[in-house]
């Protein structure tokens, strides 16, 4: 369990960087690597901007999983120099994110290796899931507001079957708001959602200090579109020119995170402003700073 702890009288923070390779994406690595043992597999590739290639370069080594990284170039070399420490081979992209995927899923095809992959692969989803489920066992409540940060929405989607189940169970009462972010230079999700759009919009990402979440073709946007509309989730922009501050604010109380990390809270002041001050609210932590400091 990562703890839970307040930041201030209407924010708490999961510090989800507590887990062993310093990000989220463990949750989801851990039930995926754990799927592909047991199905015998020995060897993986991944393409990642950065964190779910270190948990799943990080978890191969422990399962004994040959693994191949593809990062885009430009990604955080301290996320890079990590899923080398881990024995995998990081292979360096030139070009967007959405490339890099492109040419990891090639060899997907064309040799016929094992892609663990943390968009597509069912399992890592029931990995993002437990998210929800230990603030469940840590408040024996949901927070009225949730803010989720949407790359591929792997934490999105994961939050939002979690809920749906803790509903379905009676345990939950109603749908917390979920506060959902993109930034302003990627955003093809907020910019669908604006216009009541099934699909993702067409866009071409433009440069962001937020890395983990600068996806412009998220490749289940439609599943992510019909939870934002079933259950009016609104977006926020994280304000470009407001992260760093962001970031400097969390750490003057404390909390080191990365610059994607800082994203989450600097969009939490930008929904306070254009919707009125939000009182309990968690927040998630999902990256440790010294990640992205380069
Ligand atoms: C720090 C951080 N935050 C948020 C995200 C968003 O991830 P997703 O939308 O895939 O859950 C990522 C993805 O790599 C990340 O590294």
């Amino acid at each position: 369990m990562t703890p839970i702890v307040p930041l201030d009288e209407n924010v708490l923070l999961k510090m989800d960087y507590f887990m062993p390779t310093l990000s989220f994406k463990d949750r989801g690595a851990a039930v995926l690597v754990a799927h592909c043992k047991s199905i015998g597999v020995d060897s993986v590739v991944q393409d990642s901007s950065g964190n779910a290639g270190n948990s799943v370069a990080a978890y191969c080594a422990k399962a004994g999983i040959k693994c191949e990284v593809f990062v885009k170039d430009g990604t955080s070399p301290k996320k890079i120099d990590m899923i080398r420490a881990h024995g995998a081979t990081c292979t360096v992209v030139p070009g967007s994110r959405d490339h890099c995927a492109d040419v990891c899923r090639e060899k997907v095809e064309h040799e016929g290796v094992y892609y663990a992959n943390h968009v597509y692969n069912p399992f890592f989803y029931e990995g993002t899931k437990t998210y929800i489920y230990e603030v469940y066992e840590q408040l024996h409540r949901i927070p009225a507001n949730i803010v989720v940060p949407v790359g591929n929405g792997t934490l999105f989607l994961g939050v939002l079957h979690a809920l749906e189940h803790l509903l379905e169970s009676g345990c939950i009462e109603r749908m917390p708001q979920i506060i959902a972010l993109q930034t302003e230079t990627c955003d093809p999700i907020l910019r669908a959602a604006e216009q009541g759009q099934k699909e993702p919009a067409k866009i071409t990402p433009q440069d962001t200090i937020a890395e983990g979440i600068a996806i412009g073709r998220p490749m289940r946007g439609k599943e992510i579109l019909e939870y934002v509309y079933k259950y009016n989730i609104r977006f926020i922009h994280a304000p470009e020119d407001k992260i760093l501050d962001a970031r400097k604010a969390l750490a003057l109380k404390g909390v080191y995170c990365e610059h994607t990390t800082a994203a989450n809270y600097a969009a939490y002041l930008a929904y306070c402003e254009k919707y009125g001050p939000t009182s309990d609210c968690l927040i998630t932590m999902c990256g440790a700073g010294l990640k992205s400091d380069h």
